[in-house]
C-alpha cells in the first residue's frame, strides 16, 4: 500500500451538512485537510429552540450533493484521486443519517472505491489528531455536545472502553435549556458563555451533580431545574436583570465545568493515563479548555484539544478517522452498511 491516502469524509448526523478531503501520510503520521466544507442549518432550527428532525433531513437532502462537489473543487482534486469514503453511520438522527449515508454510499458504488462507516463519536475524537498527530497511549476523550457527554478510554487506536455518560441531560443541551430561560438564542452555549463571563461568581451556587468518588457518569438535568427555581423566585426570567442574568451564566457554567473536569481529571488518574482529548461543542468552552488544561498540568497529563471550529460537527475528523481505518484495510459493504441513530463505541 502506498504511504499517502486520500479520503472523502462526509458528516450528516445532525443539523450540519459537512464534507471534507483528508490526506493522511502513514510514514509521517500526518494529517493534511485539502478542503471542507460545512451547511450549518442553525438558522433553519433557531426558531423552534432545538433541532427539528424533518427540517433536518430535508435540509441534508438539498444541500448533500452541492457540499460534496464544493469540497471537491476546493480540494482541486478529481474522484480518480479519492482512495476511500468515509461516512458516519451513527448515532444521530435517523432521517439526517440516511441521506449521507446514501450520498456516501452512491459515490462509492458509482466510482467503485471502498466505503467506510464512522461512528459520529470518533469524528470528535480524531479531529482532535489533525494539530497533534502524535498521541501518547492509554488516552482518555471527553466528548462533550448537544447529544452526548461521556468518557472513554482508548489503550491503542480502535479500542474503546465508556468509563462514564450522561444520566439525562447532555452538557450541550443544558447549554441551550438554560440559555433559553435566560432569553438567548438556540444554541445558546456561546452566547451563555459569554454572558457568564460578565457574571460574578460569588453571587449564586449550584450543587455539583453526582459528586461521588469514581463515579465516572453526569448529570445536568438537576442543575438545569435548580436553575429554573432560582429564576422563579427571582420572579421569572422576563424580570431579571442583565446582572442576574449574567451571575446566574455564571453560576451555571462554574458547575458544568467544574463537574466536567472534576471527572476526567479523577478518571484520568484512576487510570494512569498519559493523554486527555476532548471533543463536542462543548469542548469549545474556553473556561473548560483553559481549567482541564490547567489541571491537567498538575498531574503531569498531557492535554490535547482540537482548534475550536473542528469541536463542533464537521467531516474533518470523520475522514481522518476513515484514513486510519483505510491503513487497516477496514472496509464496510457498499450495498450493506445501514444507519445506527444509537450506535455506540
Ligand atoms: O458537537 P456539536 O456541534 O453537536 C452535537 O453533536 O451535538 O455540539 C453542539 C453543542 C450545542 O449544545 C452548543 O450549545 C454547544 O455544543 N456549544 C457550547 C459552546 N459552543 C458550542 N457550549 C458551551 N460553550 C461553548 N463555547
Ligand atoms: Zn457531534
Amino acid at each position: 500500500m502506498k504511504n499517502k491516502c486520500i479520503i472523502l469524509g462526509i458528516e450528516s448526523s445532525c443539523d450540519e451538512t459537512a464534507a471534507a478531503v483528508v490526506e493522511y501520510d502513514q510514514k509521517l503520521g500526518r494529517f493534511s485537510v485539502l478542503s471542507q466544507t460545512i451547511y450549518s442549518q442553525i438558522a433553519l432550527h433557531a426558531p423552534y429552540g432545538g433541532v427539528y428532525p424533518e427540517i433536518a433531513a430535508r435540509a441534508h437532502s438539498e444541500k448533500i450533493l452541492p457540499v460534496i462537489n464544493k469540497t471537491l473543487l476546493d480540494a482541486k482534486l478529481s474522484k480518480n484521486e479519492i482512495d476511500a469514503i468515509a461516512v458516519t453511520y451513527g448515532p444521530g438522527l435517523v432521517g439526517s443519517l440516511v441521506i449521507g449515508l446514501t450520498a456516501a454510499k452512491t459515490l462509492a458504488y458509482l466510482w467503485q472505491k471502498p466505503l467506510i462507516g464512522i461512528n459520529h463519536l470518533e469524528g470528535h475524537i480524531y479531529s482532535n489528531l489533525i494539530s497533534n498527530p502524535v498521541i501518547q497511549f492509554p488516552m482518555l476523550g471527553l466528548i462533550a455536545s448537544g447529544g452526548h457527554t461521556l468518557l472513554i478510554q482508548m489503550e491503542k487506536p480502535d479500542s474503546y472502553k465508556l468509563l462514564g455518560q450522561t444520566l439525562d441531560d447532555a452538557s450541550g443541551e443544558a447549554f441551550d435549556k438554560v440559555g433559553k430561560l435566560l432569553g438567548l438564542d438556540y444554541p445558546a452555549g456561546p452566547a451563555l458563555s459569554k454572558l457568564a463571563s460578565k457574571g460574578d461568581s460569588k453571587v449564586y451556587h449550584f450543587n455539583l451533580p453526582i459528586n461521588k468518588k469514581n463515579n465516572y457518569n453526569f448529570s445536568f438535568s438537576g442543575l438545569k431545574t435548580a436553575v429554573l427555581y432560582l429564576v422563579k423566585s427571582l420572579g421569572g426570567s422576563e424580570r431579571l436583570t442583565q446582572k442576574q442574568k449574567a451571575d446566574i451564566a455564571r453560576a451555571f457554567e462554574d458547575t458544568v465545568v467544574k463537574s466536567l473536569v472534576k471527572k476526567t481529571v479523577s478518571a484520568a488518574n484512576n487510570n494512569k493515563i498519559k493523554t486527555v482529548i476532548i471533543g463536542g461543542g462543548v469542548g469549545a468552552n474556553q473556561p473548560l479548555r483553559s481549567n482541564l488544561e490547567k489541571e491537567l498540568k498538575y498531574y503531569g497529563i498531557n492535554f490535547i484539544k482540537p482548534e475550536i471550529s473542528l469541536c463542533t460537527d464537521n467531516a474533518v475528523g470523520i475522514a481522518a478517522s476513515g484514513a486510519i481505518k483505510f491503513t487497516h484495510k477496514q472496509f464496510n459493504d457498499r450495498q450493506t452498511l445501514n444507519v445506527n441513530p444509537i450506535a455506540i463505541l
